[in-house]
C-alpha cells in the first residue's frame, strides 16, 4: 500500500464536493477515476497531492510523487530545457540524472526539437508533454495524473501508455483521472465519482 485515503470530505460554500472518500493504492497497479465534469475528480487529486487541503479525512502517502495537474503550470517566458533545470533543483535531483532523464522524456515523447524554444510558442499538446515530463522526472513511486493526455496526438498517446505500463512494471504506482472508458482494459481498478462518493 502506498496510499492510503480515509473519509476525505470537501465542501465550497454549501456544495458538498467530496462527502466520503476513502481507497487505497497498492505498488504496481493503474487505478482510473472518471466521472462527469465537476464531480470533483480534480479536486480530489489536489487533496492527495497536498496542494489543496480538505475539510475532513486523512491521506497517508510513502515515496516520491509526481503530479501531472489538470492545467499545466508553466513559465511562459522560461524554455523548455529550462523547465527541466528548475524542476530538478526543485525535486533535489543531480545534474547528471537530471540531464538523462530530461534526455529520455524529450526522445519518448518526441519532443526534443523545442527543447530550447519558450513554452509561449510551444503547441498545446507539446505544452502537455512537458506537463507530463515534469511529473515523470524524478522517477516516482506514486504518480497522480489528472487527465494527462490532453491534446495529445495518437502516437503520443500510445507512448503514453508505453510509458505507464513501463514504470507499473517497476512498482510504480499510478492514479489517472480520464474520461475514456474505452481505457478500461489498461487499468486494474477504476472508481466512478458520483455524488461526492466514490462506486
Ligand atoms: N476554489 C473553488 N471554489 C469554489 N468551487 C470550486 C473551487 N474549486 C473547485 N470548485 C468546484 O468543485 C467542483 C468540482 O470541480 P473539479 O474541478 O474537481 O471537477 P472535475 O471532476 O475535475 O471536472 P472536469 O471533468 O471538468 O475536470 C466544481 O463544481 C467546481 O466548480
Ligand atoms: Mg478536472
Amino acid at each position: 500500500m502506498i496510499l492510503r485515503s480515509e473519509h476525505i470530505a470537501k465542501s465550497f460554500g454549501k456544495k458538498k464536493v467530496l462527502k466520503d472518500i476513502s481507497f487505497q493504492l497498492e505498488v504496481g497497479s493503474i487505478t482510473g477515476i472518471v466521472g462527469e465534469n465537476g464531480s470533483g475528480k480534480s479536486v480530489l487529486m489536489e487533496i492527495i497531492v497536498g496542494v489543496r487541503s480538505a475539510d475532513k479525512g486523512s491521506v497517508n502517502k510513502q515515496g516520491r510523487i509526481g503530479y501531472c495537474p489538470q492545467r499545466a503550470v508553466l513559465f511562459p517566458q522560461l524554455t523548455v530545457h529550462e523547465h527541466f533545470i528548475y524542476f530538478s533543483e526543485a525535486y533535489g535531483i543531480d545534474n547528471k540524472q537530471s540531464k538523462r532523464r530530461s534526455e529520455e522524456l524529450l526522445h519518448h515523447f518526441n519532443y526534443k526539437k523545442y527543447q530550447q524554444e519558450k513554452i509561449i510558442n510551444l503547441s498545446g499538446g507539446t505544452q502537455q508533454k512537458l506537463n507530463l515530463s515534469i511529473a515523470l522526472l524524478h522517477e516516482p513511486d506514486l504518480l497522480i495524473l489528472d487527465e494527462p493526455y490532453n491534446g495529445f496526438d495518437w502516437d503520443t498517446y500510445q507512448r503514453f501508455w508505453d510509458y505507464t505500463n513501463h514504470l507499473k512494471k517497476q512498482g510504480c504506482a499510478i492514479l489517472i483521472v480520464t474520461h475514456l472508458l474505452s481505457e478500461k482494459e489498461r487499468l486494474d481498478r477504476i472508481y466512478e465519482l458520483e455524488n461526492g462518493i466514490l462506486v
